[in-house]
């Protein structure tokens, strides 16, 4: 008797033990990945003033529950207001009667992916840089989206380390992958934000509690190439964006010379996804200022004037590309390649939002399933299935299956609203899923991934906008061939808990 109560003492000191070693594991290893972000984050949740080092329990994370219909705050258009007048008063220190185009033959080149970006930018005299910076710890006062969750997968464990370390959720944003379903349902805080504030910046530049949120270089006399790299005398700048490789054109002085240009192109910035996820939203912290200035031209790739003219209300007269000179060149951070920044996305998000219904979860009717030309391995062989299948849950609920079908685009009005009324999106993966700019917080995306060329940057996009995510991953099968049985699991579990949600 004796001896198996010492035992089991023994065997619960152990488990203690073990127990307390896990936690200061897991404590290591969340204090290795957010650094000192963590107090912050965890006083931006409830707002006391706890210096104990400890993670956020769940009773913190769910303080975020309030809905998401007011998208407009005053303080955000107080700081775009005030972004706009420091743009304005730089343009015009800048002296363009003294632009020398003594082009240097090497020009030095800056990576704006480098962290030694603003000290080596800071040392070239034509170049002005200015940055937009907010509280982390008040960050939810001005961002438009209120409420993130975490992301889901049948493989959790392939999309935090696919091998490659180039689109890793986990990494990127701080958001958790779980296969657990239900723990998607209830928002997490800013928690998932966290990785992602750092995307567009140089690394290891942000400083808590100041995090700058975007930031912008008036550059005074220089040229643009094809892919939006700008050089300005003996300095070459690369801004974050697909082709980091790439090295800026060579100088001709036979290039058409306008006065005043700002610059939002990049390499693939003629693709759907890159030109709205990666290159318009560059411009929206300044598009006050730049509403304000029509003469000023706009650098950009793509031909999306939809946007351009009937969100932004910029005449798509403006737009230019290819290689061009200027007297004046306005160049906002960049977006690197399939990772979507915070505040420029989500002000693309608001910018859009202000012309649409802000719908409550409860009342999205619609179930949008995307339907592509079958290429590159991107669509559901097994469509048919799938859209009975949706129909049948549909009928359940009261819903209505919409198809967009990539071969047949419904108008830019019409594809809006279809998204913006979506309760739930199911697609295989695909440029078409960049229309949930359109959707509402909350609204569930569920991917179909492919195992070849592992693309997260819809997942990426889900965290930055607040929307639940379910990644369906094979590794014994290619994205083309989800079964509508398969896909069955994810969209019945948030069909059945649709009140609840
Ligand atoms: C711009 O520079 C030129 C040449 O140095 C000078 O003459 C002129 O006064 C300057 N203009 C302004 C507005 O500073
Ligand atoms: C998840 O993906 C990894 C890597 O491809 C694979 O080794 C593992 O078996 C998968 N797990 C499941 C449950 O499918
Ligand atoms: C989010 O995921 C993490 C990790 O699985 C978990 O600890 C946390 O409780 C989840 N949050 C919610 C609201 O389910
Ligand atoms: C769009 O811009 C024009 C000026 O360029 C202005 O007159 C008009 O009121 C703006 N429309 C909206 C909806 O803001
Ligand atoms: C289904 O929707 C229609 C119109 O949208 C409504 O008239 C009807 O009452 C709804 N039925 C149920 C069971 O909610």
């Amino acid at each position: 008797m004796r001896r198996s109560m010492k035992q089991i003492a023994m065997i619960l000191s152990l488990v203690a033990m073990v127990n307390f070693l896990w936690i200061l594991l897991t404590i290591r290893n969340h204090l290795q990945a957010i650094d000192t972000t963590i107090l912050l984050y965890h006083n931006a949740h409830d707002r006391q003033d706890n210096h104990n080092v400890r993670l956020p329990g769940p009773e913190n994370l769910n303080v975020q529950r309030e809905r998401n219909e007011r998208w407009s705050s005053d303080a955000l258009e107080r700081v775009l207001l005030d972004s706009s007048d420091r743009l304005a008063d730089s343009v015009n220190d800048m002296n363009t009667s003294v632009i020398s185009w003594n082009v240097v033959q090497d020009p030095q080149q800056i990576s704006a992916a480098s962290k030694s970006y603003f000290k080596d930018i800071e040392r070239f005299p034509q170049v002005k840089t200015l940055t937009v910076r907010y509280g982390f710890t008040r960050l939810s006062e001005i961002l438009p989206i209120r409420t993130y969750y975490n992301y889901s997968s049948n493989n959790c464990s392939k999309l935090m380390y696919p091998g490659s370390t180039k689109l890793v959720l986990e990494a990127q944003s701080h958001a958790e992958c779980t296969s657990d379903f239900a723990r998607t349902l209830e928002p997490v805080g800013l928690r998932p934000l966290i990785g992602s504030l750092q995307n567009g910046l140089p690394p290891e530049t942000n400083v808590f509690p100041d995090v700058i949120l975007s930031f912008v270089h008036v550059i005074q006399g220089g040229y643009i190439d094809n892919e939006g790299i700008v050089t300005s005398r003996d300095v070459t700048i690369r801004s974050q964006g697909c082709g980091m490789d790439t090295v800026g054109g060579k100088y001709n002085p036979e290039w058409t010379l306008i006065d005043k240009i700002f610059v939002i192109s990049e390499r693939w910035g003629e693709a759907f996804f890159h030109s709205l996820v990666e290159n318009l939203p560059r411009l929206l912290p300044w598009l006050k200022y730049l509403q304000e200035n029509p003469t000023i031209k706009i650098h950009i790739k793509s031909m999306y004037h939809n946007i351009i003219q009937k969100v932004f209300n910029i005449s798509y007269s403006r737009v230019t590309a290819g290689n061009i000179r200027a007297n004046l060149i306005i160049l906002p951070a960049g977006i690197p390649c399939g990772k979507p920044a915070v505040y420029p996305t989500q002000l693309l998000w608001y910018q859009i939002h202000k012309q649409l219904p802000a719908i409550p979860m409860e009342e999205r009717m619609n179930l949008v399933l995307i339907k592509r030309l079958p290429r590159k391995n991107r669509y559901f062989a097994f469509h048919k299935d799938i859209h009975r299948l949706l129909v049948i849950e549909a009928e359940k609920h009261n819903m209505t299956v919409v198809v967009f079908d990539d071969q047949h685009m419904p108008s830019f009005e019409d594809t809006m609203l279809m998204f913006n009324q979506a309760f739930m999106v199911v697609s295989p993966h695909g440029a078409g899923l960049t229309n949930m700019l359109f959707s509402q917080p909350g609204t569930i995306l569920i991917e179909g991934l492919c195992r070849a060329a592992l693309n997260l940057c819809f997942g990426a996009m889900s965290q930055v906008l607040g929307f639940r995510y379910y990644g369906h991953f094979r590794d014994d099968k290619d994205c083309f061939e989800y079964t509508a049985e398969e896909l069955a699991v994810s969209i019945r579990f948030y069909l059945r808990r649709r009140r609840a949600l």
